[in-house]
């Protein structure tokens, strides 16, 4: 175990008994300190053990990279250096994950978390934060849709799903992030939104009502940061992935590739700060 991890599990069993004893915003600013000093430990050397990154490297986290836009975007993020913890419910695909997270030596985390269960975004959150410091950004990334149908044809447990996973998760991630973020200040959580979070069409309203909501949400909560961290909604434009193959069905094949948007997108993302709170924005 080298210096900085030693020194890090010292503090670790010295805080549980201590905590106990003190009130909680002091517990809560010695247990950032010893995030962010444990984070800069994982700067030197990756969690798998991988070549040594700069102190400056930032961490982003991304639910739903197994598939899609989320997958494109770890391994842009990898090759930009950024740290990278993302999760998912596919074992298989981030297994996959971990294999690449190791070959681009950057520190990297990935594990099972249905975003629509409180017990696994706690864990999932607590860990990222143990392992990382306060995240720079999140990127509220997973989501379902429905099957097209009417409403009156859409099963009321369906509705639920779609509701538990693009509402309820987005709004999970951000109840167990914003705590140590907004003690670091500087972070950014993009909460991905849709174009049907700003128009309509019929078949999807399961989706869309939670795409508005999306926003509604991410403005809110935008004015309770006091800007101390940026919360903004993304549009991410129209990408040939597996959820757009079950609304558009082959006429998906249109639109561009989840790997060419995501050469687009994450510079963007990345270059995302404090002055964008409360904006809703686009995908370039
Ligand atoms: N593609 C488009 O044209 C388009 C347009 C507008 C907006 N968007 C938005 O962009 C985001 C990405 O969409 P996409 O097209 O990449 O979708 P996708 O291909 O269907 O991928 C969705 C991802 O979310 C994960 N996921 C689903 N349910 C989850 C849960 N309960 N817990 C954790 N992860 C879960 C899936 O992984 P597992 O199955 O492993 O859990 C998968 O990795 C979504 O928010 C979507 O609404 C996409």
């Amino acid at each position: 175990m080298g210096r900085c991890r030693r020194l890090v599990a010292a503090c670790d069993a010295w805080l549980v008994v201590w905590q106990k004893g003190v009130g909680r915003d002091v517990g809560l600013r010695v247990v950032c300190c010893r995030r962010a000093f444990a984070s800069k430990c994982a700067g030197f050397r990756s969690a798998s053990g991988g070549k040594k990154e700069g102190m400056g490297a930032k961490t982003v986290v991304i639910t739903g990279c197994t598939r899609g836009l989320g997958r494109a975007m770890v391994g842009e993020f990898l090759r930009s250096g950024w740290r990278v913890a993302g999760c998912g419910r596919d074992t298989e695909q981030l297994a996959a994950l971990e294999r690449e997270g190791v070959e681009s030596g950057v520190a990297h985390f990935f594990g099972r978390c249905d975003v629509a269960r409180e017990g696994d975004v706690a864990a999932f959150c607590a860990e990222v934060i143990g392992r990382f410091g306060a995240p720079q950004l999140v990127l509220n990334n997973a989501a379902i849709i429905n099957g097209n149908a009417p409403l009156w044809r859409v099963d009321a447990l369906e509705f639920s799903r779609v509701v538990d996973v693009n509402l309820k998760g987005v709004a999970a991630l951000m109840r167990h992030f914003l705590p140590a973020m907004l003690h670091e200040k500087g972070g950014v959580i993009v909460n991905f939104s849709s174009g049907w979070g700003r128009s309509t069409s019929p078949e999807v309203a399961p989706y869309c009502a939670t795409k508005w909501a999306v926003e509604g949400l991410s403005q809110a909560v935008a004015q309770e940061t006091d800007g101390r961290v940026a919360i903004v909604a993304l549009n991410p434009g129209i990408i040939d992935t597996d959820m757009l193959r079950s609304t558009f069905g082959e006429g998906a094949a249109h639109y561009p590739d989840a790997r060419s948007w995501a050469k687009r997108a994450v510079p963007f993302l990345a270059g995302l700060g404090l002055k964008e709170n409360g904006r809703s924005l686009n995908a370039p």
